[in-house]
């Protein structure tokens, strides 16, 4: 069998974050596509590749896993910069929505073509044979549904084509991706998985391994609260909701627009504007420094409250719950408001991860320590059975 490459990927709705081999690379890709034509203008060739390619992704995708097969892409921030960029709608299922595998397709093809794989990869001419052992997720509601089955054989049974089109760097290079293992995780276990167990599988937090816990993720688009109970996510228990932090950034960015005509490009810069350390909820109008706080206490507080009224809902379902922790996103920007509304009104016993990496970075790194659980057992096995052979050989 030719080398394979461990890959731990979090599609999420806002952003793909992925991490490879042994933690030696990571990529975190904005989810947006857009369809584009072959040629797309740029000034000149050698500008181009001065740039960082994950700038300009710009890709063929050739896999019978999609509903439109070869079609052409823009990715990530070259996406946004299009005047037709697609992002998901919250009513959407990631494992029928052929923007999951375009992302997740451009991320593991952006690794493949690195320099740093020359070594683990096999190039022919201008194509390289890239395999890897996947380590994923899907909401709780999706997983709930069977869809993990489907979306698995999806993977697994076929070889996925990325041609680079004009992209810095790898422009002429195409990509052939071939799964020799996929494991799908429901995405609330993966994040209590990521509070028990370290990245050699050693069991951490050993005083919560064995307490009902419910772990809140607020993403982009949207929430999905985990039951975990006798070391099991309880599928009966667990919600799914499509409400996330994206329309409220959107609600934001409207109002500041309206109430100050200042345009800001995305929800991005609302997220910098409500989270930067100096100055935060501030922006410039016409060279003065103007509070915008009104604007995002007003519409954030909503969206704690909602999300609030969620908590409460299967919290009391679950009374026998020690502690709730809030993961995602979503869970930085609200943390103030959740914290303030939690004092007022029930009091649960509620926590955050202080560190914005680790909240944004939990599930990718959850599927990490899994896949590469699964991987050190999965060759335990095999050494035995190559030990067995040998030795009924002698
Ligand atoms: N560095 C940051 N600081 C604060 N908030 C951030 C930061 N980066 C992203 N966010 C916020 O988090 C949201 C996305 O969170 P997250 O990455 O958990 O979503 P997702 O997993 O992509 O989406 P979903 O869970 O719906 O699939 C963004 O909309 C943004 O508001
Ligand atoms: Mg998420």
């Amino acid at each position: 069998m030719s080398t394979t490459r461990t890959a731990a990927v979090d599609v999420g709705n806002d952003a793909i974050k992925a991490i490879f081999g042994k933690m030696d690379s990571e990529l975190y890709i904005p989810n947006v596509i857009a369809r584009d034509i072959e040629d797309r203008p740029v000034i000149g060739i050698e500008e181009l590749d001065q740039q960082d390619p994950i700038e300009g992704i710009h890709i063929r995708v050739h896999s019978p896993a999609l509903l439109e097969n070869n079609a052409i892409y823009r990715v990530g921030s070259l996406a946004t910069k299009s005047d037709n960029p697609f992002e998901l709608d919250p009513g959407s299922s990631k494992s029928e929505e052929d923007q999951t595998l375009i992302m997740l397709f451009a991320a593991l093809a952006l690794d493949a073509v690195n320099e740093n794989q020359a070594a683990v990869f096999k190039k022919t001419n201008n194509v390289i044979d890239a395999n890897y052992t996947l380590g994923t997720g899907l909401p709780l509601r999706e997983v709930k549904e069977g869809k993990d089955v489907g979306y698995r054989s999806k993977l697994i049974g076929s070889v996925h084509q990325v041609e680079f089109l004009i992209t810095p760097k790898y422009q002429g290079l195409k990509v052939n991706i071939k799964f020799d293992e996929v494991k799908v995780y429901p995405e609330g276990f993966a994040a209590y998985i990521n509070l028990v167990m370290d990245n050699h599988s050693n069991i951490i937090n050993r005083d919560l391994i064995d307490k009902q816990i419910l772990i809140q993720d607020i993403g982009g688009l949207s929430t999905d609260i985990a039951v975990i109970k006798n070391r099991k996510v309880d599928d009966d228990k667990a919600q799914g909701f499509n409400l996330g932090v994206a329309e409220a950034l959107e609600a934001i960015r409207e109002e500041i627009r309206k109430k100050h005509g200042v345009e800001l490009d995305s929800r991005r810069d609302v997220v910098e504007i409500i989270t930067k350390k100096n100055d935060r909820n501030h922006i410039m109008v016409r060279g003065s420094r103007t509070s915008v706080h009104d604007i995002t206490d007003r519409i954030l507080g909503e969206l704690a409250k909602k999300q609030y009224r969620h908590l409460r809902n299967v919290w009391q379902k679950n009374s026998q719950t020690e502690i709730c922790y809030f993961v995602g996103g979503g869970s930085i920007v609200l943390k103030d408001y959740l914290k303030t509304l939690n004092n007022h009104l029930d009091g649960y016993n509620i926590d955050f991860f202080e560190d914005e990496k680790e909240s944004i970075w939990m599930m990718s790194n959850a599927y990490y320590k899994l896949i590469t659980d699964f991987v050190r057992k999965n060759s335990k096995v095999e050494g035995k059975k190559q030990e067995q052979k040998a030795g009924s050989t002698k």
